[in-house]
C-alpha cells in the first residue's frame, strides 16, 4: 500500500494534465487550434439552363444553382461569417474541347461576375479552372490522338479560361487539373492580361481518390472512360506530393492546396512545416457524404463531427479549409 500523497508527490507529476481540463474556462485558455468562419471557403454550384435549383442527391443541403439561388445562397453564407466562395460551373453545352470554359459569356464567368456584383471586395470570389465540368468525355483536359490527356494543349486552354475568370472579376483563380506546368502557364497569361493582381490557389497535391464521387455527380464531370490517374497522384505517394507541392510554390502559387482533406492529413502537415506560403484543404465531397449519411442514420451527432474534422484539419496545419459544410458550420462557430 502506497500513501496517497506519497503517490502524488513521487510517482506521476507529469501526469496531472487534467487540472487544465477541469474548467471551461481553462479549457479554453489552453485551446490550440481555432476554427472561425473566416477560415472556411464555401464550394457552390452553378448550372446553366436550369429553372430552379436541382438539389444533389448524393450530397444533401446542396444544389445545382441558377445564378439567382447562387447569389441567395452566397448571401446568407457570407452573412455567417464565410467570406470566400468556390465556384464550379455546369455547361449545356459539352465539347471535346471544352470550349464553354473560356467563354467570356459563359456559365462559370457568368457566376463568377454576379458574386463580384453583389460583393465588391467584400468577399473572395474562387473560380475552380478545369474542363471536366465542360468536356464531352469528362478529362480535365484535351485528348490526343491515343485517347490520352495533352498535357501541352491542355495548358494552352488553362491559359485561355484563366484569362475569361480573371476578366469576369476573379480574385483567385485555382487550377485543379493536376497538369504538369499549370501554375507557371497560367501565371504567365495572368499578368501580360494586366492580371496581375489575380491569386493561384494551386490544387498542388491533388490525390487520384474515391472520395470525389458525389462532386462528379454534382458537377457532372465523371470521366467517361478511363480514370485520372494518368494526372492525379497516387494515394501512397508522399514524398512527390511534397515535390508537388514545391513545384508549384516556385512556379508562382500563391496558396498551395492539399486535397482530398482526411485521408491526407500528413501530407497537410508536411506542407505547412516545407512551405512559408498559405495551406488549403480541401474537405471533398465524399467526406461530406460520408459524415452526412452517417448523422442521417443517427449514428453520429453531426455538429460535434463535423466541428472535429475541421479542427482537425486545422491542426493538422491548414490555413484554410475548402468545405460544404462551411454554412452549417459557421453557424456553430458564431
Ligand atoms: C476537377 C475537380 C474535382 C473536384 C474538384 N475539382 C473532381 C475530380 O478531380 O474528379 C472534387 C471535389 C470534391 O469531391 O468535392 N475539376
Amino acid at each position: 500500500m502506497v500513501a496517497a500523497g506519497t503517490l502524488a508527490e513521487m510517482s506521476f507529476p507529469e501526469h496531472r494534465a487534467r487540472r487544465l481540463r477541469r474548467t471551461p474556462a481553462l479549457r479554453e485558455l489552453v485551446r490550440e487550434t481555432e476554427v472561425r468562419p473566416s477560415d472556411l471557403i464555401a464550394p457552390l454550384f452553378v448550372k446553366e439552363g436550369l429553372e430552379e435549383p436541382a438539389p444533389i442527391s448524393s450530397m444533401p443541403g446542396h444544389a445545382q444553382h441558377t445564378i439567382e439561388s447562387l447569389r441567395k445562397e452566397a448571401a446568407e453564407i457570407r452573412q455567417r461569417g464565410v467570406l470566400a466562395f468556390v465556384l464550379f460551373g455546369i455547361p449545356v453545352r459539352k465539347d471535346a474541347e471544352g470550349s464553354e470554359a473560356w467563354n467570356p459569356d459563359g456559365i462559370g464567368q457568368r457566376a463568377v461576375a454576379a458574386l463580384r456584383a453583389d460583393f465588391g471586395d467584400d468577399a473572395v470570389v474562387i473560380a475552380d479552372l478545369c474542363l471536366d465540368e465542360y468536356t464531352d468525355h469528362g478529362h480535365c483536359g484535351v485528348l490526343n490522338d491515343r485517347n490520352e490527356v495533352d498535357n501541352d494543349q491542355t495548358l494552352e486552354r488553362y491559359r485561355w479560361i484563366a484569362a475569361a475568370q480573371a476578366d469576369a472579376g476573379a480574385h483567385v483563380v485555382a487550377p485543379s487539373g493536376m497538369m504538369d506546368g499549370q501554375v507557371a502557364a497560367i501565371r504567365g497569361a495572368l499578368d501580360p492580361a494586366g492580371h496581375t493582381d489575380v491569386a493561384i490557389l494551386a490544387y498542388a497535391a491533388k490525390f487520384a481518390s474515391a472520395f470525389y464521387g458525389p462532386f462528379r455527380e454534382a458537377a457532372e464531370g465523371a470521366p467517361r472512360f478511363g480514370d485520372r490517374t494518368g494526372y492525379q497522384e497516387d494515394p501512397a505517394n508522399a514524398d512527390e506530393a511534397l515535390r508537388e507541392i514545391h513545384a508549384d510554390i516556385d512556379e508562382g502559387a500563391d496558396i498551395v492546396m492539399v486535397k482530398p482533406a482526411l485521408p491526407y492529413l500528413d501530407i497537410v502537415r508536411a506542407a505547412k512545416d516545407t512551405a512559408r506560403i498559405p495551406i488549403a484543404a480541401y474537405n471533398v465531397s465524399g467526406e461530406y457524404a460520408m459524415l452526412k449519411a452517417a448523422a442521417q442514420n443517427g449514428w453520429l451527432d453531426e455538429r460535434r463531427a463535423v466541428l472535429e474534422v475541421l479542427t482537425s484539419i486545422r491542426r493538422a496545419g491548414a490555413d484554410m479549409i475548402l468545405t460544404y459544410h462551411a454554412k452549417d458550420a459557421a453557424d456553430w462557430l458564431r
